[in-house]
């Protein structure tokens, strides 16, 4: 049963965990017979880090929407599913039972089926934060059909790229999304991004902002239309253990996005058991995620692991700045939250707001804390440990990753003791390494390195999606038989965990994770620019921002211009989010003879210490040193 793997006290914290190390399968298939399986596994799991390949739970058949649906309605029926609040804190939110979420998902599964979707087609979701948008992620699983859901803040250009790479059939928007004082016209985006999309047959749209939006003829049907006369039982498609459940595109140092793929078993139990695990869930308390349900952190702790959890999960659509800074405490009150999730950009951005905003409101229905998305600094962290949890509730620092699939190192709340800016301990299961620069284990406890996994979870991602070498080539390769997170880490004398950041060219920016060659693609694109590098250098608010380092062909005439020009470009292209704040033109940038960016070295010019550049002997081109330094002053 999964109950007693679930830890009350830290003892039985330690207890799980070396169970679940010294008899992995024994754990796993323990936890796995607490959900509803249509047939059993014949084998709970076969892997090889070499190639790599992983399978849990495999020839046991289920539907995941089942375990987040059908199973809940005897005894949960009328118990709210989700609570919607919506943009606009005079609009009336909604409370969703698990049985009024079982029939919307079963009637869109229906539609979906109507309009042409069959066991395995992909299917992209562009849409605002609305109840719809997790109807029509359930909806897929519900008859197999693979979700890619995007972010609705990429650009068209973005969408296209990942409708394409999956081959989608179909995507469900909306005409539109509302964000704090702002119309987003999502519709317009799609119509773009579908010029350049020839997989793409059918387009189911949802009315909510209700503004004029084209409709193809053929293409496009309004989400209400689809519904009409669909009938509320949908029989759910019985799928194997690995079969794919759904792609979610992260950013790769290199090129293109990449599709990360997860599969039904596993994921299902796996974010299940870490939801109820490290928040310590209760029956009916409230919890809310603050994150989208584009990322991962939404896939798996706003709609999968919490519904199969039976719990009472939160849908926000609006931003924390909207009407103003006070928002995210106003909901908490207003809807009695207990357990709340959100990301450190968003709690340093709160802190600097006008105290007020935070004393008049209770936040006594506050139990725990979480963060999420990248390390949390320790002034903002003892901030919400304070202020916002009043020194009462736990702060679950969780580190994982879209890869993961769900939280790999955290706290366990009320148990374990915290420390600021630690990640802490890994969940039952997981199996740390922090590795040195010549590729050996670590194995003292005081030590820094590169934080690998050397055994498979069973939410790990499977594949990158057309791509199995490029899976390979960027997590299996680097660490004989370990998968690498691509972050740093160290760990402390009481065997606590510290995640000190990416070590590739991925930059986290206020959350959102940005790989560097995509926006320097987009800022290449300008017909002046011949070459750019991109680094992160740290920010008070986001964590960390962009840095541009660009070398133009002619000497920019009006440099201000040319910046507004470049900051358009990469909106365009990559999207608002990954706009720099920060852009240098420079004659050349620093290279290797190999003719590699020097990127350390811009890393320093950017968080402006020139003084410890290092040994900048082996650079094809020493002289662009002095320029950076000297355009940095100026
Ligand atoms: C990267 C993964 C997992 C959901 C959101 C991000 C960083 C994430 C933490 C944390 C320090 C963190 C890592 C990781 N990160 N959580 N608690 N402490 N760093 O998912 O977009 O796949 O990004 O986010 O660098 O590798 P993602």
């Amino acid at each position: 049963m999964m109950k007693n793997k679930i830890a009350r006290t830290f003892e039985e914290y330690y207890r799980i965990y070396r169970e679940s190390v010294q008899d992995p399968e024994g754990f796993w298939s323990e936890i796995a017979n607490s959900f509803e399986w249509r047939k059993p596994w014949d084998k709970v799991l076969e892997w090889d880090f070499m190639k790599p390949e992983v399978q849990w739970f495999i020839g046991g058949k289920l539907n995941i929407t089942e375990n987040c649906l059908d199973r809940h309605l005897k005894q949960k029926g009328d118990q709210t599913a989700i609570i919607w609040e919506p943009n606009d804190p005079k609009q009336p939110s909604l409370h969703i039972s698990y049985k009024e979420l079982h029939v919307r998902v079963c009637q869109f599964a229906n539609a979906l089926k109507n309009n042409g979707i069959e066991k395995g087609d992909r299917v992209c979701i562009y849409m605002p934060m609305v109840p719809e948008l997790a109807v029509a992620v359930l909806a897929c699983a519900r008859i197999g059909a693979v979700h890619s859901v995007v972010f609705a803040g990429f650009s068209s250009r973005s969408l296209s790229e990942r409708i394409n790479d999956s081959t989608c059939k179909m995507v469900v928007t909306s005409d539109g999304g509302y964000r704090g004082d702002k119309i987003l016209r999502l519709k317009d985006i799609v119509d773009e991004a579908l010029l350049e999309c020839p997989s793409v047959e059918k387009c189911i749209v949802l009315e909510r902002t209700g503004e004029s939006i084209e409709m193809e003829d053929g293409r496009d049907i309004w989400w209400d239309d689809a519904m009409e006369g669909m009938t509320d039982f949908c029989e759910p498609e019985i799928m194997d253990s690995e079969d794919l459940l759904f792609i979610l595109y992260t950013s790769g140092s290199t090129g293109k996005p990449k599709g990360m793929v997860h599969t039904c078993g596993g994921y299902m139990v796996y974010t299940t058991y870490t939801f109820l695990n490290t928040f310590q869930y209760k029956p009916n308390e409230v919890y809310w995620c603050t994150a989208d349900i584009g990322w991962i952190t939404g896939h798996s702790y706003i709609v999968y692991g919490p519904l199969c959890a039976g719990a009472t999960t939160m849908m926000f659509e609006g931003v924390p700045s909207w009407p103003d800074l006070g928002r995210f405490w106003e909901t908490v009150d207003k809807h009695k939250v207990n357990i709340f999730y959100t990301a450190p950009t968003a709690i340093r951005a709160l802190q600097k707001a006008d105290p007020a905003l935070v004393e008049k409101h209770d936040l006594d229905s506050l139990r725990v804390l979480g963060t999420v998305g990248e390390p949390i600094n320790e002034e903002a962290w003892h901030w919400y440990h304070d202020k916002i949890g009043k020194g009462n509730c736990p702060v679950v620092d969780t580190w994982w990753q879209t890869e993961t699939g769900g939280f790999m190192i955290s706290p366990i709340a009320g148990l374990t003791p915290t420390k600021p800016a630690f990640a802490t301990l890994p969940m039952p299961g997981v199996q740390l390494a922090i590795m040195d620069q010549d590729g050996k284990e670590e194995k003292g406890n005081v030590v820094e390195g590169r934080l690998c996994i050397k055994f498979p979870w069973p939410s790990m991602a499977r594949t990158i999606y057309g791509d199995h070498k490029r899976f390979y080539d960027t997590y299996f390769s680097g660490f004989s038989k370990k998968y690498f997170t691509g972050d740093g880490c160290r760990r402390d004398e009481e065997g606590y965990y510290r995640i000190t950041g990416r070590v590739d060219d991925v930059i986290i920016v206020a959350g959102h994770n940005l790989g560097t060659a995509e926006i320097e693609n987009a800022i290449d694109e300008h017909e002046n620019v011949c070459e750019t590098a991109v680094v992160g250098f740290p920010h008070d608010i986001k964590g960390n921002a962009i840095y541009a380092f660009v070398n133009t062909y002619h000497k920019p005439k009006d440099e201000e211009a040319l910046k507004g020009e470049i900051l358009d470009l990469v909106s365009r292209i990559v999207g608002p989010i990954a706009k720099p704040e920060k852009i240098m033109f420079v004659s050349g940038l620093p290279k290797t003879r190999s003719g590699k960016i020097m990127r350390r070295i811009l890393r320093k010019v950017a968080e402006g210490n020139t003084q410890d550049l290092g040994d900048i002997s082996t650079l094809l081109n020493p002289d662009i040193v002095e320029e950076l330094i000297d355009e940095n002053i100026r």
